[in-house]
């Protein structure tokens, strides 16, 4: 029987591996409260999973699902002090849905399928506790999401951290109204995150002292579009040197870049009044060419994804940082800001941004930089995403961090308050997923199902489950959310 909570089928790893390095070691514990408590529980290595497969399989079969969901139900909709929750600050009730969706996605966003033959990544193991993946800097961030899960793993300690973290994503989406249709336990977690590194290594920080601690950020193989400015980043090439399986255009995305290619000033479209001109249509060839044949995923399966991704939660970049210490340095490349570690030089969460309570907080935050929600209600899942990409006229737009996003051309639209990606704006600005993101605006139904469908996808397969069923046949501990309810 799967124990609440327990110490027996879970054992501190005696022999810490050289390329160790797991989220908790490195928490602030009196900033992430929770972790201290695991701590407590498990001693120095609380997150090992050492139960065996069969095991834990087995345990699975009296998991009490609808409780695990009631609890994470209740953490998504109560803001803690040490992460306040967004909503209230675009006018919608507090949630962690997108905070939580971004987690499961950025965990299982990692898979590759390559050739259709060879599969990479995946939540499953749970690697983004652990380098590298935890110095990728698209997980700016996620180790607050991962502090705020640890209440619920608390509660319910043999649960693997891959099977929370998707299920508290799937949760996120069926709590906020959205179309969760099912979903599969049984996911294993690594000691370490060796199996991540043939999909890139950018810090080094957590390294400590392995043969592996150089940072292959700079990607050998790279290329720039011919319209693209020689000072815009270099994408890094599907194929790299020593059979890595290059991850995405830059090591530290999961994906892509959302900024899209700037325009040198000779190509054609390139405008020198506007305040960027990066290019939707370029950046529509780099989505495919990630989502496609790096991913897997079909033209309809990316829009579905990217749109019901976009649909929930925001952007985070409310913050100037000129004249901050952080100014010269783009936080970016200072590591590891993303984790909690004391005097790590963590980037803006110490406080350069806001200030009092809230100061690299709440409406403080600066992950990616970007700011605003795609939506009027982030909390509450709706149909805004495809809706305003149609019908506004989106223009070039800075954020208060200083990156390039877009905004409605008409100030009092009733979308006025929201944003957009260069990637989403390149969903309108390419042929071939136009008339996908046409088709999704006017049949909901249609969208909510193929969204169901494609993130049931996305969450279930991994390098040891490649196949979107293997997991139910492996495991078979699934639930279809007849008990669920939705967010008050
Ligand atoms: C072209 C592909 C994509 C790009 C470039 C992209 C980029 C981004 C960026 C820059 C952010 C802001 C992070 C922050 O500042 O907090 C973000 C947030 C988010 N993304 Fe994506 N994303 C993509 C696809 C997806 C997909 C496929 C999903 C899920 C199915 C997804 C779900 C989310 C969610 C829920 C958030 C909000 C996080 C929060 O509220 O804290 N994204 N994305």
């Amino acid at each position: 029987m799967l124990r609440s909570v327990g110490l027996l089928g879970w054992a501190v790893l005696a022999a810490a591996s050289e390329m160790r390095s797991d989220d908790f070691p490195n928490y602030d514990q009196g900033t992430i409260p929770a972790w201290k408590d695991l701590a407590s529980l498990r001693g120095a290595h609380p997150d090992a999973q050492v139960m065996s497969k069969a095991e834990y399989h087995r345990q699975l079969k009296s998991l009490d699902i609808p409780r695990l969901y009631r609890q994470i139900a209740a953490l998504m909709t109560s803001s803690r002090p040490y992460w306040p929750a967004d909503g209230p600050q675009d006018g919608d009730v507090p949630s962690y849905a997108g905070l939580f969706v971004r987690l499961a996605w950025h965990c299982s966003g990692s898979f590759r399928l390559i050739n259709d033959t060879h599969a990479a990544g995946g939540c499953e193991g749970a690697r983004q506790r652990h380098w590298p993946e935890n110095e990728w800097r698209d997980n700016t961030n996620l180790d607050k999401a991962r502090g705020l899960l640890a209440e619920v793993k608390l509660q319910f300690a043999d649960v693997s951290w891959s099977d929370l973290m998707t299920f508290a994503g799937t949760a996120a989406i069926k709590l906020s109204g959205g179309p969760a249709k099912k979903f599969c336990f049984g996911r294993m977690d690594d000691v370490n995150g060796d199996r991540s590194i043939p999909l890139g290594v950018e810090g080094v920080t957590q390294c400590r002292g392995s043969k592996f601690c150089k940072s292959d950020a700079e990607c050998p193989n790279a290329f720039r579009w011919p319209e693209q400015n020689d000072t815009d980043h270099v994408r890094c090439n599907i194929e790299q040197p020593k059979h890595r399986l290059q991850a995405s255009h830059s090591v530290g995305l999961i994906y892509v870049y959302p900024e899209g290619p700037e325009l040198k000033s000779t190509a054609d479209g390139y405008h020198s009044n506007l305040v960027h001109n990066r290019s939707p249509k370029l950046s529509a060839l780099e989505v495919r060419d990630t989502f496609r044949d790096r991913m897997g995923w079909t033209d309809r399966e990316t829009v579905a994804l990217i749109g019901g991704g976009h649909t929930l939660g925001r952007t985070h970049g409310n913050c100037n940082l000129t004249g901050t210490k952080w100014a010269q340095a783009p936080y970016n490349n200072v590591g590891p800001y993303f984790e909690a570690t004391p005097g790590s030089l963590r980037g803006p969460t110490d406080g350069t941004c806001g200030t009092g309570a809230e100061a690299g907080r709440g409406k403080n935050t600066v992950s990616s930089g970007f700011e605003g929600p795609w939506t009027r209600s982030p909390s509450r899942w709706n149909y805004d995403f495809f809706e305003a990409l149609l019908s506004e006229e989106w223009v070039p737009a800075k954020s208060p961090y200083g990156a390039d996003q877009w905004h409605t051309r008409n100030e009092t639209s009733k979308f006025a308050r929201t944003m957009r990606l260069t990637s989403d704006v390149s969903l309108v600005a390419d042929k071939i997923y136009r008339p996908i993101v046409e088709e999704y605006a006017a049949d909901y139904a249609q969208f909510d199902a193929d969204f169901a469908d494609a993130w049931f996808k996305l969450v279930h397969r991994s390098e040891d489950h490649p196949h979107k069923d293997d997991l139910e046949k492996d495991a078979g501990v699934c639930t279809s959310f007849e008990f669920a309810t939705l967010l008050p």
